[in-house]
Parts: C-alpha cells; sequence; structure tokens
C-alpha cells in the first residue's frame, strides 16, 4: 500500500514543488493538502493548483482531518503553523517532515516532545546534495587539518535579504567543528582595504548576490601547490521536494524520536 501524504502550507511555493514530487515518486500518493482557513483557493483541486491534472484532492483547512488520513505530513510553512499541527500529528500518528525554518529554542523543545510520541524529521535544508557535501566538509578539514586557507563562497538571487546563507554558515560551523575551533571566534564576514596577511586559523565568507541565482555554494581548502574545493550548486526548488520525499519514505520504518537529514541518508557514521 502507498504511504499517505498530508503536505501542509499547500499553496505555497515549496507546497506546489511538494505535490509535483509526490506525485513523481513511487510508493507515495497524496491523501490531503492543506493551507490557512482564509485562502481564497480552499476547495481547488491540489493537482491543478501544482500543475500535475486532477488528483480529487481538495485544498482544505482542516488539520484535524488530514493528518487522520496520512501517515506522514509534509510541512514547509511558518513556525506558528507548525506548531499547531503538532498535537494533531500526535493525536492521529501521522509523522512530521519538517522543513520550516526559523524556530525559536522553545519551539525546537516542543518539537522534540512531540517526537518522543511521534517519529519526526526536522532538516533546514532538505537538499540530498547539500547534506552529502557537509559530511564531504567534514571529511577534508579532519584530513587537510590546519594546512590550509578555508574560504566559503556562496552566490544568491538578488532578492535574498541575509548574509551569508543559513548553508554557508553551516558549512563553516561543521568545517570549524571538525578543526575544533569556534565559528563565532574565528569567521570573517568581509575584507577592504589594508587587511594584512590572511590569518590560516581563520575561515572567510564571500557573498555573491545576483539575478536568479537559487544557491551555490563553494568551500575552498587551499594550500601551497594544491587546492580542494567542494561545490554544490542547487538550480531548483525540487531538489528541496525530493530530498522530502525521501525523508517522508524512511520516516514510516522509524521508531519514534526526532531525526535529521544526516540521519535519513545514513551518513552518521
Ligand atoms: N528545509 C528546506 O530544505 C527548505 C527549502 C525551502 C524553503 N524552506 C522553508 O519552508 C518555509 C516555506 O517556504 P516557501 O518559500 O514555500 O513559503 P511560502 O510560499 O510563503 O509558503 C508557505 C505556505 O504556508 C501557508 N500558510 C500560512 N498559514 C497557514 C496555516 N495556518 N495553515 C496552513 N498553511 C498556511 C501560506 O499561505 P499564505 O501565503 O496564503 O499565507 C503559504 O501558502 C519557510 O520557512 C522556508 O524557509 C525550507
Amino acid at each position: 500500500m502507498a504511504t499517505r501524504i498530508a503536505v501542509n502550507g499547500a499553496a505555497g511555493r515549496m507546497g506546489r514543488c511538494l505535490i509535483q514530487a509526490v506525485e513523481q515518486t513511487e510508493g507515495l500518493e497524496l491523501s490531503a493538502a492543506i493551507d490557512r482557513a482564509d485562502s481564497s483557493l480552499i476547495g481547488a483541486d491540489a493537482g491543478e493548483l501544482a500543475g500535475v491534472g486532477k488528483l480529487d484532492v481538495a485544498l482544505t483547512s482542516d488539520v484535524a482531518a488530514a493528518t487522520a488520513v496520512s501517515d506522514v505530513i509534509i510541512d514547509f510553512t511558518l513556525p506558528e503553523v507548525t506548531m499547531a499541527l503538532l498535537p494533531h500529528c500526535v493525536a492521529n500518528n501521522c509523522h512530521p517532515v519538517i522543513g520550516t525554518t526559523g524556530f525559536t529554542a522553545e519551539q525546537k523543545n516542543e518539537i522534540e516532545k512531540a517526537a518522543e510520541t511521534v517519529a519526526t524529521v526536522l532538516a533546514p535544508n532538505m537538499s540530498v546534495g547539500v547534506n552529502l557535501s557537509l559530511k564531504l566538509l567534514d571529511m577534508a578539514a579532519r584530513v587537510l587539518g590546519d594546512d590550509v586557507d578555508i574560504e566559503i563562497v556562496e552566490a544568491h538571487h538578488r532578492h535574498k535579504v541575509d548574509a551569508p546563507s543559513g548553508t554557508a554558515l553551516r558549512m563553516g560551523e561543521v568545517v570549524a567543528d571538525a578543526l575544533g575551533r569556534d565559528l563565532k571566534e574565528c569567521a570573517i564576514y568581509g575584507r577592504e582595504g589594508r587587511t594584512g596577511e590572511r590569518d590560516r586559523n581563520t575561515i572567510g565568507f564571500a557573498t555573491v548576490r545576483a539575478g536568479d541565482i537559487v544557491g551555490d555554494h563553494t568551500v575552498m581548502f587551499a594550500a601551497e601547490g594544491e587546492r580542494v574545493e567542494i561545490t554544490h550548486k542547487a538550480s531548483s526548488r525540487m531538489t528541496f521536494a525530493f530530498g522530502a520525499m525521501r525523508a517522508s519514505s524512511w520516516l514510516m520504518s522509524q521508531q519514534s524520536g526526532l531525526y535529521d537529514m544526516q540521519d535519513v541518508l545514513d551518513l552518521r557514521n
């Protein structure tokens, strides 16, 4: 029997990608599509909304009913929307796959508490490639150690309002952790004028904002005589949606607990 997938925030940018991805993934079927009660799209066919043709699943705001008929609910919405969803997940044993970002420490604690009852995946970046890159960065930093200069270069579209990207910062943390450094103390976020010679213990960040770039990240380990570069380039939001499909299928066979994409991809060891 196919795993029944509900999509929360189904009319959003990620929501529409998620519906497309469910349709393209064997073993998964769309069981419910939810958005906020005052959305003018309530009642519309979720498949038509996502551009994949009629699926006979009407957009609803009834989370209780949606979680009752679903094995997994994929949530890319807002922190307060995710928090309101959790009691329904627990009551109906419906597994949350949470891609929403921006939770407070208290909200993360609540997610952790709910996950004691119902197995949950929480991942601020669901791209399989980004999560693999984090593992490769950890390995590279451990092998190359303190003998290289480390620079992180990221590029995003002109509408992005924060810098460096959350993913670039996470990459910096992974490298710093592997080297026993504290990123807060060794990060250099910009250079201008007479900067003096480079300190090998620093990790440099450089940011590009231009056009419609979805998201490029390169971490450079530069020594005398050679340079290792690990690069990830995202070209579509579908990469995050397919990561969520992988997490949904994986979650069905897990005991209760809070997991992330490193668990889903078996990258812990
Ligand atoms: N983990 C990852 O890999 C990853 C990747 C991309 C994005 N994200 C995160 O995913 C989240 C959503 O991003 P997005 O770009 O898809 O945003 P978006 O286009 O604004 O989508 C959010 C959707 O949730 C809807 N919503 C609002 N209140 C709701 C409620 N009470 N119940 C159900 N749905 C509700 C919104 O409706 P209205 O627009 O009508 O308010 C909208 O359709 C953000 O936190 C973003 O950072 C994570």
